[in-house]
């Protein structure tokens, strides 16, 4: 069935082009809406404008889908590492063996940061919130790689590459030196995660570097996070792009972007969340109930999606690995126990269902994080670790086409013109 469209304003009609996406996403094209008629639409938060079209992630928010490339993220996560995702993302394949161990020769040799980046890092004050130094450290690089944006011999653009790979280093150097511990090296006998946990936790006593099982466990919500469409950070980073700013520097606003706890952020204030039910003796339905409260600005934090009316698909996984590690590590988090109890009571309170508020990948990510030893202030770092392949994909799509600047307009609701009165008669 062919779809046509058509927008009347006063008295004229404008036919609208429609575009369907390989999996019958309809969009009405509006493009000529302004200069035909005079309007512009007006749709603040986005939530029914179509900015550009992708063949990075697919997202089935009613149906609780999301895919990569074409694959479910059911079938990629435990079956493919890290690395493999973030080639599917850049390069629209899984690659083959040959081109996995040039990619992962690659990444191990660039992990080591440059000496001004560590200066950068030590030189915030000791209470500075983990993403406002990876953004400032992440923009620093664009000084010393601005002009390498040759293609190495890996395949990858090298700036890339090198964020990439460079990432888990300075998210280590964060922590060690909030802790006031000195860097560790890369080591290149390691696989990505397991490399991040050894620079993040060696000789600090934490199991969880050197265990095999847990650098799988890190590997996989790594990949859960590895994209989202156009989300706000994604938004954001194309956005940035869109006005040929350099790479880091259009990262680096994804990850301010990012760092909100309506977004990334979010897992951190779950577990913030979680210790204040602690202080309220556990009491989920006292949670449920502020949240309900339209007279308190209290939300269930790690609930609600803007595309997901059904479950988050990386929530389902997320819930199951918190179970996995925490056995593995033998720990008993009464945080899990309360985070499980809550996410029942509010799938069988009206104000949830009649909203389709479900748990997001937020809602129990923390809890893992907690567990293997990551401060709170360091989960969205995880995140954006995570995340980076995404908005890298996408800023390359956005810039391989004829991207126009992004530019929205607005309706303007202040005053109409008036003549500067002279100070002494104001
Ligand atoms: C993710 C989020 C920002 C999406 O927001 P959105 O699509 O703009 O949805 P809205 O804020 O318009 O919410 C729609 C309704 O659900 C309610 N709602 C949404 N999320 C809620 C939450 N977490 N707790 C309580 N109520 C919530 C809103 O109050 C609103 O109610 P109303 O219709 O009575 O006014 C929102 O669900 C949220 O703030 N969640 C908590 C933060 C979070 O976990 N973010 C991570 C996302 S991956």
């Amino acid at each position: 069935m062919s779809i046509t469209a058509e927008i009347r304003v006063g008295d004229k009609t404008l036919p609208l082009p429609v575009i369907v996406g390989t999996e019958q996403e309809v969009g009405l094209d509006i493009q000529a809406l302004r200069d035909k008629t005079g309007a512009v639409t007006f749709d603040p938060g986005y939530g029914n404008t179509g900015a550009c079209e992708s063949a990075v992630t697919f997202l089935d928010g009613e149906l609780g889908i999301l895919r990569y490339r074409g694959y479910p993220i059911e079938q990629l996560a435990g079956k493919v590492s890290f690395l493999e995702v973030s080639w599917l993302l850049l390069k629209g394949e899984l690659p083959n063996a040959a081109e996995l161990a040039a990619f992962t020769a690659a990444e191990k040799a660039h992990r080591a940061l440059p000496a001004h980046v560590h200066a950068i890092i030590a030189a915030f004050p000791a209470d500075a919130h983990p993403m406002a130094i990876l953004s400032a450290a992440t923009l620093s690089l664009s000084s010393t790689y601005l002009a390498d944006e040759k293609v190495t011999e890996a395949g990858l653009n090298k700036s890339q590459l090198l964020l990439l790979a460079q990432f888990p280093t300075i998210a280590a150097a964060i922590y060690r030196k909030g802790k006031g511990l000195a860097a560790v090296a890369p080591d290149a006998k390691l696989a990505y995660s397991a490399n991040f946990l050894h620079m993040m936790f060696e000789g600090t006593g934490n199991a969880a570097a050197g265990d095999p099982e847990i650098a799988k466990a890190l590997d996989l919500l790594l990949i859960l996070h590895a994209d989202h469409e156009q989300n706000c950070s994604t938004s954001t980073v194309r956005l940035v792009g869109s006005a040929q700013t350099d790479y880091f520097a259009s990262i680096a606003a994804g990850i301010t972007a990012l760092w909100g706890p309506l977004h990334g952020g979010a897992n951190q204030a779950v577990i913030e969340m979680l210790d204040g039910i602690v202080a309220h003796g556990g009491d989920v339905n006292w949670a449920v109930a502020q949240a309900k409260d339209k007279d308190s600005s209290f939300r269930l934090m790690g609930f609600g999606h803007r595309v997901y009316k059904n479950f988050d698909p990386r929530a389902t996984i997320i819930k199951v690995q918190a179970d996995v590690v925490l056995g593995k590590l033998g720990k008993n988090d009464p945080q899990l126990g309360i985070a499980k109890g809550l996410e029942e009571a509010a799938l069988k309170d009206e104000y949830f269902v009649a909203r389709k508020l479900y748990p997001n990948v937020d809602f129990y990510s923390g809890i893992i994080y907690r567990a293997l030893g990551f401060p709170y202030g360091l989960f969205t770092v995880l995140f954006a670790i995570g995340r980076l392949p995404g908005w890298t994909a996408h800023w390359n799509e956005h810039n391989a086409g004829k991207a126009k600047i992004g530019r929205p307009r607005q309706i303007y609701t202040g005053k109409n013109a008036r003549d500067v009165v002279e100070l002494s008669k104001r």
